[in-house]
C-alpha cells in the first residue's frame, strides 16, 4: 500500500488543525442546512403539522422542485399532476420528504473529489448516498425500531475525509501520494490512524458535533469503523449499510469479510437471504431518488 505523504515539519498536528479549522471553516459556519432546521427535521416529525411541514421547505425552491418531482413520478403512485408542495409531501409522506430535503442540500457538498484517496467528486457522492438509502432500507428487514437519524448519519458519515484531504494538500510536501483503494476502506482508516493518531471517523464526528447533530449521529460517525462488538444498534446499521453502499457501487465489494459481515448480520438478527433483499431494495429505491435529485 502507498503510504499518505508525510506532511513536512512545519506543519501542525492534524488533530490541532482540525479543532482549529473545524469551528471557523466557511463552509461549517453555514452547513448545508442550518442545525436547527436539520435537528427540527430528523426529529418530531410525526407530531409537526403539515403546515409546519411545509414551511421549512418551502422557501427553498431548488427542493421544493425535486419534492414535487418526487411526488410525480411513477413510483410515488401519483395518478395526476401534483403541483402544489402540501399535497406533494402528503404524497410522498413526511419521512420521504425529509430524505429528499436532506439529500437535496448536501448533495454539492459531498460533491467534491478527493485527491488523497483518489475519489472523484461524483464517487465519494454516491457512496454518501448510497450509505444513506441502505441504512433507510435496512429497517424493514430488522426485528426493532433504529431511529430515522440512521438515514443523515449513512450520508455524512465519511465528512471527515474531506478534512484530512484538505490538510494533506495545504500540509504534505508535494508530489502527494494517493492512499490506494485497493485496500478499502477500513485499511484506508487504519492507516490514518497510524499516521495522525485519528482518522477520518472521529473528524467526522467533531464536524457532525459542530452541526449542531444529536448523541446518535455523533456516535455512528465516531464508530462507523470500529470492531462489531460493543457497538450500538445504529452503529452496526451504518456498518453494514456502508458495506452494502460499497458492494452496490461502480467498483463494486466491500470491506468487510465474509466473517466479518456474517458476524454482523448476526447481531442485527439478519441472514445472507436479508442482505441479498436488502441490497436490492437499496438499489432499486437508489435508482428511483438518483432521478429525482438530478
Ligand atoms: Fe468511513
Ligand atoms: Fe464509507
Amino acid at each position: 500500500m502507498d503510504s499518505i505523504q508525510t506532511p513536512n515539519g512545519d506543519a501542525p498536528k492534524l488533530s490541532e488543525w482540525v479543532k482549529q479549522v473545524v469551528p471557523t471553516e466557511t463552509v461549517l459556519r453555514h452547513p448545508p442546512l442550518l442545525p436547527s432546521a436539520m435537528t427540527s427535521l430528523l426529529k418530531d416529525s410525526e407530531d409537526r403539522s403539515l403546515d409546519e411541514t411545509v414551511e421549512l421547505v418551502e422557501h427553498d425552491e431548488t427542493t421544493s422542485a425535486r419534492i414535487l418531482l418526487w411526488a410525480n413520478s411513477a413510483s410515488s403512485g401519483a395518478v395526476e399532476g401534483i403541483t402544489d408542495l402540501k399535497t406533494a409531501i402528503m404524497r410522498v409522506g413526511v419521512g420521504s420528504m425529509v430524505q429528499i430535503t436532506l439529500l437535496s442540500k448536501f448533495k454539492s457538498f459531498l460533491t467534491v473529489p478527493l485527491k488523497t484517496y483518489g475519489i472523484s467528486g461524483e464517487d465519494f457522492w454516491m457512496h454518501a448516498f448510497a450509505t444513506a438509502v441502505a441504512a433507510e432500507s435496512i429497517e424493514a428487514d430488522l426485528s426493532f425500531r433504529v431511529s430515522p437519524e440512521c438515514f443523515v448519519a449513512g450520508l455524512v458519515h465519511d465528512v471527515g475525509k474531506i478534512f484530512i484531504d484538505r490538510y494533506q494538500e495545504v500540509f504534505a510536501s508535494a508530489p502527494m501520494d494517493r492512499i490506494e483503494n485497493g485496500d478499502g476502506e477500513l485499511a484506508r482508516h487504519q492507516q490514518e490512524v497510524d499516521m495522525y493518531g485519528l482518522g477520518h471517523a472521529t473528524i467526522g464526528a467533531s464536524v457532525a458535533r459542530h452541526w449542531g447533530f444529536g448523541p446518535t449521529v455523533v456516535d455512528c460517525l465516531a464508530h462507523h469503523h470500529d470492531t462489531i462488538d460493543g457497538n450500538s444498534p445504529e452503529v452496526k446499521v451504518l456498518q453494514l449499510a456502508n458495506q452494502i453502499a460499497k458492494s452496490i457501487g461502480r467498483k463494486g465489494g466491500g470491506d468487510l469479510v465474509d466473517d466479518e459481515l456474517n458476524q454482523l448480520l448476526r447481531s442485527l438478527q439478519l441472514d445472507m437471504h436479508d442482505y441479498e433483499k436488502i441490497r436490492n431494495r437499496s438499489r432499486n429505491k437508489l435508482t428511483k431518488l438518483a432521478g429525482t435529485l438530478k
